[in-house]
């Protein structure tokens, strides 16, 4: 049983916290909550006393408590700290080492990890002086779960919602669980390759690294030492993971072969098939040619997985492509898993609920190895990390 000191600071989501303690309780964990003032204007301590079957504490003052110096011991008996919901006061405070309050307080002299779930109006959570604390409380090492997006308690719509409890929880369970993936060295390839016909034009794939950002941050997460080679995408990267950012599919091959040895490598690149051979160091002119048309000659691109695949010096041992088909997507993913000489393959569906799969958050795959083919159907694509993430965990598991 882990020990999980829960904060609350003052914003609307206060009352979603209450169904965070009976998640927490029901998996079998303990949960001690602190309120701030503002909390209490929100939700009522005795709420947060009858679920979590603990002391809510919510003053500094408190004599009985404080005469045990209640701040330090309160963080040194938790294993996990979660501020949920962070509002951007209780994020700035912490930026600049306020401690005008005992969550304040507890915050300033923590030494256990700390997992921020923010909640806040969607403007706020935009302002620069709030994207800059973020960043400083990122760099000095707190893990944070959403904001998500939607409609705001105050009617706005965009990002500031407090994650979903679920959400939460798993982000508490990477937390408190020993990494099982602790040890491992992973290298993900994500996002498009560009390949440039002059210095203003490029042919590329549609790609927006949606699903190999998320399997890199999950198997950072899970313990890997996590390395995310990627062409160029408009999402954040994620947290205590390694980037390389790189353009062409060659500075893509190059990448990863610098990054060798490792234990587990997960493609999911959209690398462009095709690069131009005649590539113009100046912008090419539309007067050019009479007919008003123009020819690329374009030559194949290195293949990155199956180069990394058949490196029989530095092979990584599990070995994972991904393929998108229009048509024959299970006999043609199984056979590209054969001739690419990787373990497993994830074939994904490119239309699914009459939708692209491209820059949409889910994702119709099936999974495929020598042996098995699972359809998981119409997942998210976090849910398509956390599902691969899983068979890894197996794998090495039942190679041990
Ligand atoms: O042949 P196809 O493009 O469908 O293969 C898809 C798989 O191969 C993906 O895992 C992709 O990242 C990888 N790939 C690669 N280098 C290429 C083309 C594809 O690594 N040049």
């Amino acid at each position: 049983m882990k020990k999980i000191l829960l904060i609350v600071s003052g914003g609307i989501a206060a009352y979603r916290s209450l169904d965070l303690i009976r998640e927490i309780k029901r998996r079998g964990d303990d949960v001690t909550c602190v309120l701030t003032k503002s909390a209490t204007k929100f939700v009522q301590p005795l709420s947060f006393a009858s679920l979590s079957q603990n002391k809510v504490y919510t003053d500094l003052f408190d004599i009985e408590n404080e005469s045990k110096i209640g701040h330090i011991k309160l963080s040194r008996d938790a294993d996990l700290i979660v501020l949920a919901p962070a509002t951007a006061n209780i994020l700035a405070k912490m930026v600049h080492g306020i401690s005008d309050s005992l969550a304040t307080s507890i915050l300033l002299a923590n030494n256990k990890p700390l997992l921020i779930a923010p909640s806040m109006n969607v403007k706020m959570w935009n302002n620069p002086a709030t994207i800059e604390n973020i960043k400083s409380l990122k760099n000095n090492g707190h893990i944070f779960v959403g904001p998500d997006d939607g409609e705001m308690a105050c009617g706005e719509v965009g990002s500031g919602k407090m994650s979903k409890v679920e959400e939460i929880y798993k982000e508490i369970s990477y937390l408190i669980n020993s990494a099982p993936l602790k040890g491992k060295k992973a290298l993900v390839t994500s996002g498009p390759t560009i390949e440039p016909i002059d210095p203003v034009r490029f042919i590329s794939n549609r790609s927006s690294g949606k699903q190999g950002h998320a399997i890199a941050s999950l198997l950072s997460k899970l313990g890997a030492e996590t390395h995310l080679i990627t062409g160029p995408v408009n999402i954040p990267y994620p947290d205590n993971v390694k980037v390389t950012e790189i353009n062409t599919a060659n500075e893509m091959l190059n990448a990863c072969m610098s990054s060798l040895p490792v234990d587990i490598s997960i493609f999911a690149a959209a690398v462009s098939d095709w690069k131009v051979v005649n590539q113009s160091s100046k912008k090419i002119k539309k007067s050019k040619n009479k007919n008003n048309d123009m020819n690329i000659l374009l030559e194949q691109n290195p293949d990155i997985l199956k180069t990394i695949s058949e490196n029989n010096k530095n092979r990584p041992e599990l070995v994972v492509g991904f393929t998108l088909e229009t048509e024959n997507l299970i006999k043609s993913a199984r056979s590209k898993m054969i001739k690419k000489s990787c373990d497993w393959i994830i074939a994904n569906n490119h239309i699914q609920n009459n939708e692209s799969v491209f820059d949409n958050d889910m994702n119709e795959v099936s999974f495929l190895t020598n042996k098995l083919e699972e359809n998981w159907g119409l997942i998210s694509k976090k849910n398509v990390a956390e599902k691969l993430c899983s068979k890894i965990i197996d794998y090495f598991d039942n190679a041990a």
